[in-house]
C-alpha cells in the first residue's frame, strides 16, 4: 500500500514541499488550504507534471480535511510568513490559532500519523501540535535545523569552492537569531571548520547563518524562503517513511536531554518510521551549553505565552 502524505497549507512552502516529495515518489500527496481553488489548481498542475518526470503518485488538492483521512504523515505549513522587519516570534498568536485548527482536524482523521511541523515560530508550533493532538512526543518533529545547517553548508561551500557533499554542519537550538551553529562539530571532509577557515571568515559565516532567514525575507519582500525549507521537510519525511534512522538537527521534544525539559528544541535527532527514535547528545563546551540555554529560554518564554 502506498504512503499518504497530507500537507496543510498549500502556499509557498507547502506546494514546494509537495514538489520535492513528488520527485522522491514516496507517497501520494494531499494539499489542503483554506483558499478555494488554489490547492486544487496546484495539485492538478503537479499531477500533470508526473508523466514528464516519470513518477507514479497521486496529488490531490482540497479545502476539506476529509481528504486527509488515513495519512501516514501530516505536514503543517499553514500560517503567516514573515515580512521585512518582522521576527518569527511576531507570528506567534496568529499562527497558533491556525496550527491548533490544523492539528485538531488532522489528528481526528489520521490518528496514527506522524506530524512534521514547519510553521513559525517553529519550536513553539511543534510543542503546540504535540499538546493539541495528544500524541506521544516522538510522533511530532519540527523542521528548522536541516535548513539552518544547509544554509551554513552552502555558505562554507561557496567560501571554499568545495562540494556541498563534503561539508557537514550542525546548527542546534531554537529556530531564531539565537540559534547555535556548532563550529567545533562542523567539518569539511572530516577536517574541523575551525582548522580550515580563518576565525573572522568563520564568524562571518556563523552570523550569516543565524540571519539566513531574514536575508531571504529582505530580498523577497513579500514572504520568506521556501525552496530550502521545503527540501528540508522532504528529506525528513523521506527519512521517516523509509525508516532510515537518519540523524539530522530537528526540533524534538526534550525530557532532560541537554539539561532541558518539556520543550521542543533543535537537537540532533534520529528519524525513522516511529518519528523521533533517539536524541543524540553531544558533549558540549560550557560556552556552547550556555548558548543553547539562552536560545531555549526564548522558546520557553513563547511556549508560556500560549498558556497551554
Ligand atoms: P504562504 O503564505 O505562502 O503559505 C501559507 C498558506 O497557509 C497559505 O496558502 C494560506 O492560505 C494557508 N493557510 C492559512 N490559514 C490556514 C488554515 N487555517 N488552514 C489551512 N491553510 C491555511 O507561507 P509560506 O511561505 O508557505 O510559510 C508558511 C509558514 O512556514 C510560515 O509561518 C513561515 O514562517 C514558516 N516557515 C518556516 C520555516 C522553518 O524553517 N521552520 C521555513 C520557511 C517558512
Ligand atoms: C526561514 O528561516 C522563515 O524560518 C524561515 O527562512
Amino acid at each position: 500500500m502506498r504512503n499518504k502524505i497530507s500537507i496543510v497549507g498549500a502556499g509557498m512552502t507547502g506546494s514546494t514541499t509537495a514538489h520535492w516529495l513528488a520527485e522522491k515518489e514516496i507517497g501520494d500527496i494531499v494539499l489542503v488550504d483554506i483558499v478555494e481553488g488554489m490547492p486544487q489548481g496546484k495539485a492538478l498542475d503537479l499531477q500533470e507534471a508526473m508523466p514528464v518526470i516519470g513518477k507514479d503518485i497521486r496529488v490531490v488538492g482540497s479545502n476539506d480535511y476529509a481528504d486527509t483521512a488515513g495519512s501516514d504523515i501530516i505536514i503543517i505549513t499553514a500560517g503567516l510568513p514573515r515580512k521585512p522587519g518582522m521576527s518569527r516570534d511576531d507570528l506567534l498568536f496568529a499562527n497558533a490559532d491556525i496550527v491548533r485548527k490544523a492539528a485538531e482536524e488532522t489528528i481526528a482523521r489520521s490518528p496514527n500519523a506522524i506530524f512534521v511541523v514547519l510553521t513559525n515560530p517553529l519550536d513553539v508550533m511543534a510543542y503546540l501540535t504535540m499538546k493539541v493532538t495528544g500524541v506521544e512526543p516522538h510522533r511530532v518533529v519540527g523542521q528548522a535545523g536541516v535548513l539552518d545547517s544547509a544554509r551554513m553548508r552552502a555558505f562554507v561551500a561557496m567560501e571554499l569552492g568545495v562540494s556541498v557533499e563534503n561539508i557537514h554542519c550542525y546548527v542546534l537550538g531554537g529556530h531564531g537569531d539565537e540559534m547555535v551553529p556548532l563550529t567545533r562539530a562542523s567539518n569539511v571532509a572530516g577536517i574541523p571548520l575551525e582548522e580550515i577557515l580563518p576565525a573572522d571568515r568563520l564568524e562571518a559565516i556563523v552570523e550569516r547563518t543565524r540571519k539566513g532567514g531574514g536575508e531571504i525575507v529582505n530580498l523577497l519582500k513579500t514572504g520568506s524562503a521556501y525552496y530550502a525549507p521545503a527540501a528540508a521537510v522532504a528529506q525528513m519525511v523521506e527519512a521517516i517513511l523509509k525508516d532510515k534512522h537518519l540523524i539530522v538537527p530537528s526540533a524534538a521534544y526534550l525530557n532532560g536531554q541537554y539539561g532541558l525539559n518539556n520543550i521542543f528544541f533543535g537537537v540532533p535527532a534520529q528519524l525513522g518510521r516511529q518519528g523521533v527514535e533517539k536524541i543524540i547528545e553531544y558533549r558540549l563546551s560550557p560556552s556552547e551549553q550556555a548558548a543553547l540555554q539562552k536560545s531555549a529560554q526564548g522558546v520557553a518564554e513563547n511556549i508560556a505565552k500560549l498558556k497551554l
